[in-house]
C-alpha cells in the first residue's frame, strides 16, 4: 500500500535537534570495509533505507553485517569476501553500489556489474571511475549494459580528474590504499564526507597526504586492518532543519554540527538577513529566522561551494522571500525537478536550462506534490510546512533513502508532519470534511 507524507502548515519550528551520521560518509566506509578482514565497526549510522541496501550489497559479496539500529552500531566483517559480481537490482537501486569497485578490485582484482544507468538527476555517467581504473592497470571489457574489470596488479599513477567527482575520488583513492607506490590524485574531491572517508582509511593503517590545492596523494601498504570509527555528523540533514526553520520563522540549535563545513551556505542564510551564532562559545550553530527574508542568489559547486544537494530545500526558502533570486545548478544536469512541484503550491518559477529564476511570494498553499530524489522531499517536506493548509507528498521511499527519522526530528520542533498509508489519509480527509460541515 502507497504511503505519503502528510504535512500540515507548522510555524516556527522551535527548540534543539541532533543530526545522525552523514548518509554519503557513511555509505562509502561502509563499501571501504570491503578492504580489511576482521571485524570493524562502525558508529553514529544512520537508519536509513540506502544503509540497509548497501548492507545487502555487502551481505551479498560474502560480508557478515550486523546493525543494530536502536545503538546506530553497524559491524562488518569482511573476512570471507569471495564474490565480485554485483547484483544488477543493487545497482538500479542505488548508484552508490558503484563504490565497491575500488575495494573489490584491490582486495579480489576483478568485479562484474552493470552500469547504475541515468537516473532522475540526469545521465550520471561513471567514465571518470573507469578511465582512471584503466590508467591503474585494470582491464575493462564492457558488453552492453554489462561491465567486467580485471587486474593481476594495481598500479600507483599520477590521475588528474578533469572534474572533482566524489565517487571517482573515492572510489581510486579506496584501490590506491592497497596499491603499491605512491597515488596521487590531482583535482580531487574534497567533501566532508571524502575526508572522513580517509580519516577511517587512515585509522585502518592507509598513508595518506594532502598536497595544496586539491592533490590527494596515497603510499600503497600492503594489509589493512579494522577499524573502530564514528561517521561524521550529516551537513545536508543540518541544512535542511536550518532552512526549515528558516521558512517558518523558527529559532533552532544544532550542537553537533561543525560550521566550517557549511560556510557558503550558512553565508547565503545570512545574505537573507537571517542570525545565524556559531564559533567559540555557541557550541554549534544557534540560528534565528528573520521576519523578512530577502531573496538570494547562488550557484551549486564542488565542496567548498554551495552543496547541490541543498540546492532543492534553498529553492524553497527563496520561494518565501522578498525578491527574485538565480538559482544555478552546476552540478547535475537535471536537477531542478522540484521546482515543478513547488508551483503546485503556489510558488513563482520559471527553468530555463540549468537556471531557476525564483520570484518570492508571500504565501504557500497546500497541494498534493511528488518527490522525484531525496532532496526534493526534503524541500518539498519544508514547503509543506510553511504552507497554508496540509501538503500531500508521494514518493516516501526518496524520503526514507536519505534521511534517519526526519519526520520524527521535525515534530520535536513543533512539525505536523507525518508518514502514513494512503487510506488513512483518505479516512482523515473524511474526518476534516465532516469537521467542516458541523
Ligand atoms: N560525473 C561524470 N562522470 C563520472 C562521475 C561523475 O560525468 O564518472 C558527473 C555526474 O554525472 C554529476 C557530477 O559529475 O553530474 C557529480 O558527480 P559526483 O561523482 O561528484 O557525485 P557522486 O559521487 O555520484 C555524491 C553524492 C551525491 C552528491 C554528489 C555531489 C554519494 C553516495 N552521493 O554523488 O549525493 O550530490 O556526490 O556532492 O555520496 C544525495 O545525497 O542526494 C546525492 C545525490
Amino acid at each position: 500500500m502507497e504511503e505519503v507524507i502528510l504535512v500540515e502548515q507548522s510555524l516556527k519550528l522551535t527548540g534543539e535537534v541532533h543530526l545522525s551520521g552523514a548518509k554519503n560518509a557513511v555509505l562509502v566506509i561502509m563499501a571501504s570495509l570491503l578492504l580489511v578482514k576482521g571485524k570493524s565497526i562502525l558508529k553514529n549510522v544512520p537508519h536509513s533505507a540506502d544503509v540497509d541496501q548497501m548492507s545487502k550489497l555487502l551481505e551479498s559479496l560474502g560480508a557478515i553485517v550486523k546493525f543494530d539500529a536502536a545503538m546506530h552500531t553497524l559491524e562488518v566483517d569482511a573476512t570471507n569476501v569471495e564474490n565480485y559480481s554485483i547484483d544488477h537490482g543493487a545497482m538500479r537501486k542505488m548508484r552508490a553500489s558503484v563504490l565497491v569497485m575500488g575495494p573489490l578490485l584491490a582486495r579480489l582484482g576483478k568485479i562484474a556489474l552493470t552500469y547504475p544507468g541515468g537516473c532522475v538527476l540526469g545521465k550520471r555517467p561513471i567514465d571518470y571511475h573507469i578511465k582512471n581504473f584503466k590508467r591503474m592497470g585494470v582491464t575493462i571489457h564492457e558488453d552492453d549494459n554489462f561491465l567486467t574489470a580485471v587486474t593481476d596488479c594495481l598500479q600507483a599513477r599520477r590521475l588528474v580528474l578533469e572534474y572533482p567527482s566524489v565517487g571517482a575520488t573515492e572510489n581510486i583513492l579506496m584501490a590506491a590504499t592497497l596499491t603499491t607506490g605512491v597515488t596521487e590524485i590531482v583535482n580531487a574531491a574534497l567533501e566532508p564526507e571524502v575526508i572522513d572517508l580517509i580519516d577511517a582509511l587512515r585509522k585502518m593503517g592507509a598513508r595518506i597526504e594532502f598536497k595544496s590545492p586539491a592533490t590527494i596523494l596515497i603510499e600503497g601498504v600492503s594489509k589493512l586492518n579494522p577499524i573502530e570509527h564514528t561517521i561524521i555528523c550529516d551537513r545536508l540533514e543540518a541544512g535542511t532543519f536550518l532552512l526549515a526553520a528558516a521558512v517558518t520563522g523558527g529559532e533552532i540549535f544544532i550542537p553537533e554540527i561543525d560550521p566550517g563545513i557549511m560556510d557558503v551556505f550558512l553565508l547565503k542564510l545570512e545574505e537573507m538577513g537571517h542570525i545565524v551564532k556559531s564559533g567559540a562559545g555557541v557550541g554549534g550553530i544557534a540560528f534565528k529566522a528573520a521576519r523578512y527574508p530577502r531573496a538570494v542568489s547562488f550557484k551549486t559547486a564542488p565542496y567548498p561551494g554551495f552543496p547541490t544537494d541543498l540546492q532543492a530545500p534553498m529553492m524553497v526558502a527563496q520561494c518565501l522571500a522578498e525578491g527574485e533570486s538565480t538559482i544555478e545548478e552546476f552540478v547535475y544536469e537535471n536537477r531542478l525537478m522540484h521546482a515543478q512541484e513547488l508551483l503546485k503550491l503556489g510558488a513563482q518559477i520559471k527553468v530555463g536550462g540549468h537556471t531557476a529564476n525564483v520570484t518570492g511570494v508571500s504565501e504557500l498553499y497546500g497541494a498534493d506534490v511528488v518527490a522525484t530524489d531525496i532532496r526534493a522531499a526534503a524541500a518539498l517536506a519544508i514547503a509543506g510546512l510553511a504552507a497554508h493548509g496540509c501538503t500531500v507528498i508521494s514518493g516516501v521511499n526518496h524520503f526514507r533513502r536519505g534521511y534517519d527519522q526526519l519526520d520524527v526530528k521535525l515534530q520535536a520542533l513543533g512539525a505536523k508532519i507525518n508518514i502514513m498509508h494512503s487510506d488513512s489519509l483518505k479516512l482523515k480527509h473524511s474526518k476534516w470534511a465532516r469537521e467542516e460541515l458541523l
